[in-house]
């Protein structure tokens, strides 16, 4: 499993095959900035520091175009890391959130 780790928050989660940097999180216990969750906003917009990712959903330019993904942007809500990546939220706040055991369950933790 590729790892996620955030900056500068020091904060590090792995990511399942499929799972978006978002959802490893969430599924760690952390919450970073999103609304949409489906690509849409732009609201997690985040700079992919090392590692790649992959956009299994289309990404419409208006929300991430060439020059920011050239510039090293990403989309964690739809960003699912293919190798170990670091992402920075510069200072966006990154919150620790309870997990509760239907959502574990439902993850299969
Ligand atoms: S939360 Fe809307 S694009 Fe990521």
């Amino acid at each position: 499993m590729p790892s996620v780790t955030v900056v500068p928050h020091d904060v590090r989660a792995e990511a399942r095959t499929g799972e978006s940097v978002v959802d490893a999180l969430r599924r760690a216990g952390w919450r970073s900035p999103y609304r949409c969750r489906r690509g849409g906003c732009g609201a997690c917009k985040a700079r992919l520091v090392e590692g790649r990712v992959r956009y299994a959903h289309p990404v419409a330019d208006s929300v991430l175009d060439a020059a920011e993904r050239a510039a090293g942007l990403c989309l964690p809500c739809r960003a699912e890391p293919v190798t170990d990546v670091v992402v920075d939220l510069g200072p966006a706040p990154l919150r620790a959130v309870l997990v509760s055991t239907a959502l574990a369950d439902e993850e299969g933790r």
